[in-house]
């Protein structure tokens, strides 16, 4: 058994029968100080687990036992390392570890063949797997905020990839795969080191509408005269020709911004998180 506290009526008999009948784990703003943690052995059913804003350095191994569990948000708190054996976790649909202090993933991350979001924003990696590329229902990858000096080559293999957040990081130069990537509607790359961007992009990926290139080198004129620059232009202001601000405007340091910003998008996935989180704090029942 874990070493979670319990405070006043919501005894912790309380909070496990809450558990298993849920299915859902929360914990938020816990004040966990255990070192580690335990996910209370392998009877429960849990579907969700979230720890969020706690001070847990370490996932057991034990964590594999939780063959059902679909999401995993451990956002703000101090883990270091995945457990080697993370690919057994076969329903993981959901991964946020945003916020810790993870320098390297495991290659076992490519096992977690259903997995569709994986944020991992704030911490602390210098790259990411090549198994990565096995990941091919993966729809939001966020790796913002991190220490990374290129993205692998395999990132191009995750063709469900919508939306590739790497803001502030190390980034020079993206790899020519992610022109495969057809379904791409956002790429965000903002305060890197990238001078130029793989020239078939705007071409090949024919889904993209929004790109965030603040603080780069990239010059605007690089940007505007690549292959494909006509046709992004026309698909970002037919899609979003109510709310788009079509201004390109250059900054002292190159391109500074290009416009973009679905605001309505953006709005509907804040929107799904918030719903999310709304259910597991006060309802705890939304997953079917
Ligand atoms: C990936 O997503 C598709 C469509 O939602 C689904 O049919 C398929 O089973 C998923 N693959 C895995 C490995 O879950
Ligand atoms: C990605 O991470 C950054 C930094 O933590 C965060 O601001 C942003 O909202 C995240 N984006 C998504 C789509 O989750
Ligand atoms: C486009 O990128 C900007 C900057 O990161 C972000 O604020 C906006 O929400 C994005 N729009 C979409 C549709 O993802």
């Amino acid at each position: 058994m874990g070493c979670f506290q319990s405070r006043g009526a919501d005894s912790k008999a309380n909070r496990i029968a809450r558990w298993r009948s849920t299915g859902i784990v929360a914990l938020r703003d816990a004040k966990l100080k255990a070192r580690q943690f335990s996910f209370l052995g392998s009877s429960f059913f849990l579907f969700v687990y979230i720890i969020h804003n706690s001070s847990v350095f370490e996932i057991p191994m034990d964590i594999s036992n939780l063959v059902n569990m679909q999401r995993l948000i451990l956002a703000t708190n101090l883990i270091e390392r995945l457990p080697i054996n993370l690919g057994k976790l076969q329903a993981l649909k959901v991964m946020i570890l945003d916020g810790n202090q993870i320098t390297s993933l495991p290659d076992e991350l490519g096992q977690l063949v259903r997995l569709e979001k994986l944020s991992i924003s704030g911490n602390m990696l210098m790259s990411l797997p090549e198994t990565i590329g096995s990941l091919r229902n993966l729809s939001l990858l966020n790796v913002s905020n991190n220490k990374l000096k290129y993205l692998p080559e395999s990132v191009g293999s995750c063709f469900s990839l919508e939306e590739l957040q790497a803001n502030d990081n190390l980034i020079e130069e993206l790899p020519a795969s992610v022109c495969n990537l057809v379904h791409l509607k956002s790429l965000c790359l903002n305060n890197n080191k990238i001078s130029q961007i793989p020239p078939n992009l705007l071409k090949d990926c024919k889904a993209l509408q929004n790109i965030s290139l603040h603080d780069n080198p990239i010059s605007m004129d690089q940007f505007q005269q690549m292959e494909g620059f006509q046709e992004f232009e026309a698909r970002r202001k037919k899609k979003f020709d109510k709310q788009i601000d079509s201004n390109v405007m250059i900054g002292s340091k190159g391109l500074d911004e290009v416009l973009i910003y679905n605001s309505a998008a953006f709005t509907v996935l804040i929107g799904q998180w918030l719903h999310i989180f709304n259910n597991i704090r006060y309802q705890g029942t939304w997953i079917g």
